[in-house]
């Protein structure tokens, strides 16, 4: 097979087949002798996901090949992992689990900044067979403290702070609050002392990381099933309470293994850098698990794209590092181009070894698309995926055969994924029209097989509405050439700088100030994030506040339930809501409006003045 349209049909008419070849890619402990049944892929496989990312490099020559590279501008740090140091670090690490009571099937919380420990920790886990749950860290106490009540991890690994460039942020004093306010108590924390700023250690529960791993022996690899989980991830969903998207070993090995090569076009022992943060679905798979499954190097950068210490850091990192292949957020190009417009800072650096320039996380924009193809002269390649999918669904796949690009579309289907645009009636739309994007069942491995502990909310948030396909929560179209067009999310979901986000999750805690009648916040446009989001308020009767003081209380309460990351900066006080007659808030129409889309009044509507209000508040700096 050799071009993209027989691979990505044979994919889809012989899946068994074409992800049965795939899974040769994989050292199995058990091979599987079922590619797929009762709804899972390799049923009857055995592996280690450890083993695979580490192990076996080691055995076959790789030893001192860099593993990975962390780069951080924020400490002034550089280190290098060969695969054997970090196969040795893991060793211990997983020896340090295992000897606080942590054997496969445990849940462990890893609550950590953008250093090697975190990889470590990840892959420690894995070595077990324990089930890693990382939250981002740019969440405050209540996000950390409704996922480890959730998860109940047996283990909470955190570091005594993160670096920011304006501020270090104390993570402990954040696990500290977020334990008491969950119902769950883990064992133990074990905490990352950073010379920047040390944590206090409560006796009887927290333990000094380089303690513990210094007294721990290696621990080997334990077989687990392929269906087995290996990391929970929570992402947001529509509602406050997150969703704990499941990812099971052996079909995320197989279907990443094979990604590395196929979509991406990277090979054994080059350089592969995914700027994003391993407690977001892409640092999952595009800083830890893929890169190691397939052999490259991977950086770890704990920095940002500009003022660390200016827009040339990432030149910087692709030069120092030999990096072949970067995979990083439309937003942080956007925030390089507003530093640097004229690429000056690009210029100053050997560029010479980049291959491709991967995007996603969000819509790439043409402009975006079009300074960054003009900067670097190399492929600019948007590809679109979700926490669910773990993988990308649509993308250019290089590896393959690269087809002609068309701004504005991550290309077409990946191998894999039956993608098709529905009406509200569950029919194909034709060509040019707009519809949710959908894909037909079975879902290829490597995607969610269910929600931690919920399936019924599995069910519910992806395969009812259409049944025999998973819905994606984005809206978009197919050309005539089949490019999927991905426009934005149909429902409550926002992606504020390609951070996915909950508006519903900023609902309740806007609806809980004691001033606050009722309340909507949507995603709207912004020229840097994406989007933002802005609350809109209808304040109680009797309140006598000025709009101004409203806001600011708002933003800081927000900031502290849900954490900075969620860029709640506005709230405007309005008259009303727009409503129907039935009390339902017009969210869609209100969202039509903040994206710029023409948009009807309904006729169910209660006030018809309501909705001008709204566009003319969004107007307004
Ligand atoms: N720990 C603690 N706080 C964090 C954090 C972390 N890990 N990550 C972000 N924050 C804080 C930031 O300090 C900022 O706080 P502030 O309100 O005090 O300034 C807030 O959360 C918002 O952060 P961010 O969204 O990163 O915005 P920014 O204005 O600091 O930077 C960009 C803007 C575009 C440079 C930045 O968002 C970026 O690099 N984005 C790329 C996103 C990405 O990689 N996404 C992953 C999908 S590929
Ligand atoms: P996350 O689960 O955090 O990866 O966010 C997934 C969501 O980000 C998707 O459902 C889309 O709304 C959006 N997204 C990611 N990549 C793209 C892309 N290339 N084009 C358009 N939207 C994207």
């Amino acid at each position: 097979m050799s071009g993209y349209d027989d691979t990505y049909r044979h994919s889809i008419e012989r899946p068994e087949a074409f992800w049965g070849e795939a899974a040769l890619g994989i050292s199995w402990d058990e091979t599987p002798a079922t590619v797929y049944a009762g709804g899972r892929w390799f049923p009857d496989g055995r592996l280690n996901t450890c083993h695979n990312a580490l192990d076996r490099h080691v055995a076959a020559g790789r030893a001192d090949q860099p593993a990975l590279i962390y780069d951080s501008p924020v400490t002034g740090t550089t280190r290098t992992y060969t695969y054997a140091e970090l196969l040795d670090e893991v060793a211990r690490t997983a020896g340090m689990l295992r000897g606080l009571g942590v054997t496969a099937g445990d849940t462990v919380v890893i609550y950590m900044p953008m250093v090697p420990e975190a990889v470590v920790a990840m892959l420690a886990c894995a070595r077990l067979g324990a089930v890693h749950s990382v939250v981002f860290g740019g969440f405050a106490a209540g996000e950390l403290a409704v996922r480890i009540d959730h998860a109940r991890p047996k283990v909470v690994l955190s570091a005594s702070c993160g670096i920011e460039p304006a501020r270090v942020v104390a993570y402990k004093p954040l696990l500290d609050a977020a334990l008491e306010q969950a119902g769950h108590t883990p064992d133990r924390c074990v905490i990352l002392q950073r010379p920047q700023c040390a944590a206090e250690l409560r006796d009887g529960r927290d333990l000094d990381w380089a303690r513990a791993v210094a007294g721990a022996e290696p621990a080997g690899c334990v077989s687990v099933a392929a269906t087995d989980p290996l990391y929970i991830l929570y992402t947001s969903g529509t509602t406050g309470s997150p969703k704990g998207v499941v990812r099971d070993n052996g079909g995320h090995a197989v279907a990443l293994h094979w990604s590395m090569s196929n979509v991406y076009g990277a090979a054994p022992g080059e350089v592969y850098w995914a700027a994003s943060d391993v407690g977001w679905v892409v640092g999952h798979s595009y800083i830890v698990y893929a890169p190691l499954l397939a052999g490259c190097t991977t950086v770890l950068y704990e920095g940002k794209p500009v003022g660390t210490p200016d827009p040339g850091a990432f030149w910087r990192v692709v030069a120092a590092h030999g990096v072949r292949t970067l995979f990083t957020a439309p937003t942080a190009i956007r925030a390089i181009k507003k530093e640097d417009p004229s690429g000056d800072f690009a210029k100053k650096y050997d560029l010479s070894g980049l291959r491709y320039l991967f995007l996603a996380g969000e819509r790439l924009d043409p402009d975006t698309y079009h300074w960054a193809s003009d900067l670097l002269g190399i492929p600019v390649i948007d590809h679109w995926w979700q926490t669910e999918t773990g993988w990308p669904i649509a993308a250019d796949c290089v590896g393959i055969e690269r087809l002609p690009v068309k701004p504005g579309s991550p290309t077409k289907a990946v191998p894999g994924w039956d993608v098709h645009i529905l009406d509200s009636d569950g029919n194909d739309c034709p060509p040019g029209v707009e519809g949710a994007v959908t894909v037909k069942l079975p879902l290829p491995p490597g995607a969610l097989p269910t929600l931690y502990r919920d399936e019924a909310r599995f069910t519910r948030s992806y395969l009812e509405r259409y049944p025999g396909h998973y819905l994606t929560g984005d809206g978009g179209h197919l050309d005539e050439d089949g490019y999927l067009y991905v426009m934005g999310r149909i429902d409550d979901v926002i992606n504020v700088a390609g951070h996915r986000l909950s508006t519903g999750a900023m609902e309740e805690v806007v609806a809980a100030h004691p001033d606050v009648a009722e309340c909507a916040v949507i995603g709207v446009a912004d020229p840097l994030k994406g989007q933002a989001p802005m609350g809109f308020v209808v304040l109680k009767a009797g309140a006598r506040r000025e709009p101004e003081e409203v806001e600011r209380e708002l933003v800081a309460l927000v900031r502290e339930r849900i954490g900075p990351v969620a860029a709640f900066r506005r709230a405007v006080v309005v008259a009303r809501l727009p409503k129907t007659r039935s009390g339902k808030i017009l969210r869609a129409t209100m969202r039509d409006i903040a994206d710029g889309r023409p948009y009807t009044t309904p006729s169910t509507i209660e006030d018809p003045a309501a909705l001008p209000e709204i566009a003319d508040a969004m107007k307004t700096p």
